[in-house]
C-alpha cells in the first residue's frame, strides 16, 4: 500500500534540514511525500520553540490539522516544541497521536506503526550520539543545500530554551560532512550552508571549524560555502583565516548579538561585550573586504532600562549591520532569565521593537543605496513570489529580482544592481554565461 507523508516546518534552517531527515528516514521505509495535509496519511509538523508566539502559531495550525483529519490517518508534533512539552502536547490537543523531539526521528516509522494501532505515543529522549550519519535526506530540488555539521547546544544563554530542545553540542566528524557534501555536488548541488546553533564552535575531536571550512572548500565544483550561526567570541584567528582564504566561503557573516548594552549581555550570560564584539567585527571587516553583517537583536529583556536599549540602538549604526532579526524577548519556562528582576511591561517591549526597526531599517536602506552600481556574482534560486521574476542572491547575502526565465534557476551570472526597495533590489545581467562550444 502507497503511504504519504506531509511535514510542515517551521523556525530556523536546522529545523528544514531535520525535515529532510524525516523524509530521509521513512522514505527508506516506502512513504512518499504528500503535497498537501489532505493528501497524506501521516501529517507531521516540525516546531520551534525559541518564542511564544512560534508556539501560539502551531497549537492554531494544530487545530485546523485535527479538524480535518482523516480516520486512519496519523498527526504527530516533532521538533523543539514537541521536545520541551512531551506527552502534555498529547494532553492538550486531543488528536494528535504522536510527539517525537529532534533526536527520535530514527524511530518514527515504528511510532508511526504504534499510532496507527490506535496508541498516543510520545519519545523525548536524549540521544547525544545521534547525528542521521546513515540517514540519506531528502532535499529539496534546487542548488542549494542545508547540510548540519552540529547538533544541540553548550552555551545557556539565560533567555534561550534551545539547550533544552535539542540537548548537548556534538559535531560530525570532518570526514562524514565531507563525503555527504562531495555527494550532494555530483548531484548538482553548488552551494551548501553548514548548519550548528554555535557552528563555529564546531570541533570532531580532531578538526575545528577552520579545518572543516578548508575541507568542504577543497570539493570541486562546489561554488558557496554558507555557514550560520556562529557565536561572536568563537571566532579564532585560524577560523577568521579559513574564512578569508578559502574561496568558496562567501562574504557574509550572520552574527547574532543580542544587546549593545554590557550590562544586559552579562545578565543574559552571553560571553561578550559590546567592545568585544565590535572588535570581532572589525577583525572580520579587515580579513574579509566587503564582507557583509547580520544579526539577531532581543529587545525587552528582563532589567533592560531606557538607556541599555539605547545602547543597542548605538550598536547597530556602530557595527553597520546589513541586516538584523528583531524579537521582543519572550519568557521560556525552565530558562534562567524566568527568575530574573523587572521583567519589562509588553507596551515597552513592543514600542523598543518598532524604534529599533526603524534604525535597522534606516541603516541596511543608506547601505543598499550605496550599493547601487555596483556588480556582483549572483546564484538564481527560485521563481519570485510575485511576478514572472527570479530570485537571485549575491555572495554577500542581497536578493536581487531578475527578469531570467526559470531555465536559469541555478545559473551563476553577473549583474548589476539597478535598483533597490531599500531592501532587495533589481538587477541586470551585464554578462552572458559564456557558452563552452
Ligand atoms: N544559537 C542559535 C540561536 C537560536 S535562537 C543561532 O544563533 O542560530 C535564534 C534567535 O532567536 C536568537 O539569536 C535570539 O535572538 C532569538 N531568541 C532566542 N530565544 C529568545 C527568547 N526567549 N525571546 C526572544 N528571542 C529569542
Ligand atoms: Fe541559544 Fe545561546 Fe545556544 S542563543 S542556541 S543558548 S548559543
Amino acid at each position: 500500500m502507497l503511504k504519504r507523508v506531509y511535514i510542515e516546518t517551521y523556525g530556523c534552517q536546522m529545523n528544514v534540514a531535520d525535515s529532510e531527515l524525516m523524509f530521509g528516514v521513512l522514505g527508506r521505509e516506502g512513504y512518499l511525500r504528500a503535497e498537501t495535509a489532505e493528501d497524506a496519511d501521516v501529517v507531521l509538523v516540525n516546531t520551534c520553540a525559541v518564542r511564544d508566539n512560534a508556539e501560539q502559531r502551531v497549537i492554531g495550525r494544530m487545530g485546523e490539522l485535527q479538524r480535518h483529519k482523516r480516520p486512519g490517518s496519523v498527526l504527530g508534533v516533532v521538533g523543539c516544541m514537541a521536545q520541551r512539552l512531551g506527552p502534555a502536547l498529547l494532553a492538550r490537543v486531543p488528536r494528535v497521536d504522536l510527539v517525537v523531539g529532534p533526536d527520535g526521528y530514527r524511530n518514527l516509522p515504528e511510532l508511526i506503526g504504534l499510532a496507527q494501532g490506535g496508541q498516543r505515543v510520545s519519545d523525548t529522549g536524549f540521544r547525544p550520539w545521534e547525528h542521521y550519519e546513515d540517514v540519506p535526506a531528502v532535499r529539496e530540488k534546487g542548488p542549494g543545500a542545508f547540510v548540519t555539521v552540529q547538533r544541540g547546544c553548550d552555551y545557556r544563554c539565560t533567555f534561550c530554551v534551545v539547550p533544552q530542545t535539542r540537548g548537548v553540542e556534538r559535531s560530525r566528524r570532518l570526514a562524514d560532512v565531507q563525503r555527504e557534501v562531495a555527494g550532494l555536488v555530483e548531484q548538482g548541488t553548488t552551494e551548501v550552508t553548514l548548519l550548528g546553533q554555535t557552528v563555529n564552535s564546531y570541533h570532531d575531536g580532531e578538526h575545528d571549524f577552520a579545518d572543516l571550512l578548508r575541507a568542504v572548500g577543497d570539493i570541486d565544483g562546489l561554488r558557496r560555502i554558507r555557514f550560520t550561526s556562529p557565536y561572536p567570541t568563537d571566532f579564532t584567528p585560524r577560523v577568521v583565516d579559513a574564512i578569508a582564504t578559502t574561496p568558496a566561503v562567501c562574504e557574509h557573516v550572520h552574527l547574532p548579538v543580542q544587546s549593545g548594552s554590557n550590562a544586559v549581555l552579562k545578565r543574559m550570560l552571553r560571553r561578550y561585550t559590546r567592545e568585544r564584539y565590535v572588535e570581532v567585527v572589525a577583525e572580520l571587516r579587515r580579513a574579509v573586504p566587503g564582507i557583509t553583517l547580520s544579526t539577531d537583536i532581543i529587545v525587552g529583556f528582563p532589567g533592560e532600562t531606557e538607556d541599555q536599549f539605547t545602547a543597542t540602538l548605538s550598536l547597530v549604526t556602530e557595527a553597520d549591520f546589513d541586516d538584523a532579526y528583531t524579537f521582543k524577548y519572550s519568557v521560556r519556562d525552565g530558562t534562567a532569565a524566568v527568575r530574573l528582576k523587572d521583567h519589562v511591561p509588553d507596551e515597552v517591549a513592543s514600542e523598543r521593537l518598532a524604534r529599533l526597526i526603524e534604525v535597522v531599517r534606516a541603516n541596511v536602506r543608506r547601505k543598499n543605496m550605496a550599493r547601487l552600481g555596483e556588480t556582483h556574482e549572483v546564484l538564481v534560486e527560485r521563481p519570485a513570489r510575485r511576478g514572472h521574476l527570479m530570485l537571485a542572491r549575491t555572495r554577500t547575502n542581497q536578493l536581487v529580482l531578475l527578469d531570467l526565465p526559470a531555465t536559469a534557476i541555478g545559473e551563476y551570472q553577473t549583474v548589476r544592481l539597478t535598483g533597490t526597495t531599500g531592501s532587495t533590489f533589481t538587477g541586470a545581467v551585464v554578462l552572458p554565461q559564456l557558452a563552452v562550444l
